[in-house]
């Protein structure tokens, strides 16, 4: 088997398609651990893991708690409201503090789009990006592979619908590296004033007009959330527009294959990026994402600690 070489988890374009194969294996494995009885095994026993947030997170600060805790470690939440952040602190002041208390791993979340590099020069332990600002978000984007994965059996050659504000998401830009890598074909569709001006950077994506172009024989479809609080300016008429020509609703979603996927990172602005038909309905895979998010996450944790096993 591979050897995962990375101390740190930032960004999936760092990462290689061998490295993206070990973590999404060792996933699955994981998965085993998740149903039992007892959901516990002494993998990381006597490790430290401070989920350190700077901005909300239901599915991700759970999620890798649920994993850390799984895998034995002691864990340590520490959220900006209570964090000497409100003093003034920097990153690099809390980094360090932080460090002088041995923790093996910080998982942070962040608004400051590169912020995890900054972190990563300062501490010896490893970092783990749980979201930073419009860059990256490698822990959904391998929970996302491997949901895909899950259904067909394989990730080379889908077509995959990314829909909505690509310019303000973390997700489009790791599902992106993920996905190009592996070997599946991405198409990208949102309102002009939410298409980034050289999208093409982002990756080899295919950029349509039409929302319609972009889920037509889609494998799957991937929705975004509407990030408001980076935008800093309305960028979308009202959420009626948006959803007429960006929403994803029963009718719109029988141009994709049948029985295509339907994936949403959440947290869903239900009416809006998608009705609450398609949510519910029997294409949704949305909470299957959220039970990935806990097997990814301690293939993460497990591969930066080194990967030995107790
Ligand atoms: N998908 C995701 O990052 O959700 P949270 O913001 O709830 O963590």
């Amino acid at each position: 088997m591979a050897e995962f070489k990375h101390r740190n988890i930032i960004a999936l374009r760092d990462l290689t398609r061998e490295d993206i194969e070990l973590l999404l294996a060792t996933a699955e494995n994981m998965r085993e651990i998740n149903s039992r009885d007892i959901k516990k095994v002494p993998t990381l026993r006597g490790k430290t893991i401070i989920n350190l947030f700077y901005e909300a997170s239901t599915r991700t600060r759970t999620s890798f708690e649920i994993a850390a805790k799984r895998l034995s470690a002691d864990t340590v939440n520490i959220s900006p409201s209570t964090s000497s952040a409100t003093k003034g602190e920097t990153l690099a002041d809390t980094a360090l503090n932080l460090l002088a208390m041995k923790p093996d791993i910080i998982v942070m979340r962040h608004a400051v789009s590169g912020a995890h590099y900054h972190l990563a020069k300062k501490v010896s332990c490893s970092v783990v990006n749980a979201g930073d600002g419009a860059h990256e978000h490698p822990s959904q984007g391998l929970l996302d592979l491997l949901t895909m994965k899950d259904w067909f059996g394989r990730l080379d050659g889908l077509k995959v619908a990314i829909v909505g504000d690509i310019t303000h998401s973390r997700v489009a830009r790791s599902d992106i590296q993920g996905l190009t890598k592996m070997g599946s074909h991405v198409y990208l569709a949102g309102p002009p004033t939410m298409m980034p001006p050289a999208v093409e950077r982002l990756g080899s994506v295919t950029v349509c007009a039409t929302m319609k172009e972009a889920i037509q024989d889609a494998d799957v479809v991937m929705m975004l959330r509407i990030q408001q609080e980076r935008q800093g300016k309305t960028l979308m008429p009202n959420a009626r527009e948006y959803s007429r020509y960006f929403g994803l609703n029963p009718e719109n979603l029988k141009l994709a294959k049948p029985g295509a996927m339907v994936m949403h990172p959440g947290p869903i602005n239900r009416g809006v990026e998608m009705s609450s038909y398609v949510v519910d309905g029997s294409q949704s895979h949305i909470l299957k994402q959220v039970e990935n998010g806990v097997a990814v996450r301690m293939a993460m944790l497990y591969h930066v600690c080194g990967g030995e096993l107790e």
